[in-house]
């Protein structure tokens, strides 16, 4: 009999008109940015997430690089993060020569809360980059108070959260700047892709400088000026039209892309519960009044070794799973470029014990429960006498 095939950590399917809306965008003789696509996909975010302006960048990275050239940070600036955190919102604040001040996150949400930002502010501190993991959100509400109370920018990395919500709101609208993430791992994908969510109006003319290159060349198509010239500081972020005829594909079957991941996830859910005791695993959490778009699924083992052992017993049982992240804060850039305020230890724990089972829209409902079977064949370590 055949081994049954291993079910990948992520796959890449188109899900409705890609290979006709990138035909398209090769027969309409434009490919850069500033296409249709890219303007219908600007048009779907902001009227889907009830933001001012969206911009499509090439990737969320680089709309986090914009993001902090828009606030100005400059050489000795802090901005305060969680050290459990994707690198590039670190790396977007080093290369202002501006410093990330490491933070640990709460255990509720793994990620920032308000009162650890609160006591981690000093005179230097410009801004706060929350990131919004797993698609669940912070008290961002709250986060949004310090922020203003101190007078300094709330940046959103939203990357995970596309159509997560909080009170009721959209994540990625309560900082002054948001960013999402297009890459083939989230809900919808180009391939590479993000975008720049801009929700304080005051920053809406300045960015699209910064995004056009630093010229006005935005100002100059829309006939508002007769030639554009350079203007201030920017670079190349924005998306050409191929990923962008790919990704308003993906926009509108998002509603299904949505629906069906919640349906996985769910799967994950229930399956797991009845057995997460006897495993030594705890299941995903979310703070009250957050609602998530199943952009993951995790489980949080007892250690390290726990996690290891479940990591290489779902790999024998033909399932990839995956760990991350390295806490900033103990990485060599992270010391280099970056310090820790204050104990990390919910960070470290969370490092150390936490695994990704695969979830994409691919997956099929008997790869969970081939998943949840696998789970359930699992037999934990001891555990250490008290
Ligand atoms: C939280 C977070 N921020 C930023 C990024 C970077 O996204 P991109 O690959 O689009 O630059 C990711 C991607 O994995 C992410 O998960």
């Amino acid at each position: 009999m055949n081994a049954p095939k291993t079910i990948p950590f992520n796959q890449v399917r188109p899900v409705g008109r890609e290979y006709q809306y990138m035909q398209e965008a090769v027969d309409l003789h434009h490919l850069s940015s500033g296409g249709r696509f890219a303007g219908q996909c600007e048009e779907w975010l902001e009227r889907r997430l009830g933001t001012p302006r969206a911009i499509l960048t090439h990737t969320c990275t680089h709309a986090l690089e914009l993001a902090c050239l828009a606030i100005d940070l400059k050489p000795g600036d802090e901005v305060i993060m969680p050290s459990f955190a994707f690198v590039t919102a670190a790396t977007a604040i080093a290369l202002r020569g501006a410093v990330p001040v490491f933070v640990d996150i709460s255990p509720d949400s793994l990620t920032l809360h308000p009162d650890t930002v609160a006591r981690a502010i000093t005179d230097r501190t410009k801004a706060v980059i929350v990131i919004h993991y797993a698609g669940y959100g912070a008290w961002v509400d709250g986060l949004r108070e310090v922020c203003d109370r101190n007078g300094i920018h709330l940046i959103e990395d939203a990357a995970q959260a596309i159509d997560s919500s909080y009170l009721g709101r959209p994540l990625g609208t309560f900082g002054h700047l948001a960013t999402l993430s297009f890459h083939e791992t989230k809900n919808l994908i180009a391939g590479e892709g993000g975008a720049l969510l801009i929700n304080d109006a005051a920053l809406i003319d300045r960015i699209e400088i910064m995004a056009e290159k630093g010229t006005d060349r935005a100002q100059f198509l829309q006939g508002r000026v007769e030639k554009y010239v350079w203007q201030d500081l920017g670079s190349s972020v924005r998306m050409g039209e191929l990923p962008a005829a790919y990704l308003f594909a993906q926009f509108e079957e998002a509603d299904h892309v949505f629906g069906y991941r919640r349906e996985l996830w769910r799967r994950y859910h229930a399956g797991l519960t009845p057995m997460a005791n006897e495993k030594g695993l705890s299941l995903p959490r979310h703070i009250p009044d957050s609602s998530g778009n199943a952009h993951l699924f995790y489980v949080l083992t007892r250690d390290r070794a726990h996690r290891d052992r479940l990591l290489s017993h779902l790999a024998d049982h033909g399932v990839q799973s995956v760990f991350h992240y390295v806490p900033l804060h103990s990485s060599p850039a992270g010391q280099k470029f970056g310090r820790a305020h204050g104990p990390l230890t919910v960070t470290d724990q969370v490092a150390d014990t936490l695994l990704r089972l695969p979830l994409y829209h691919s997956l099929s409902f008997d790869d969970v429960a081939r998943v949840v079977e696998a789970v359930a064949a699992f037999e934990p370590p001891e555990r250490d006498a008290p």
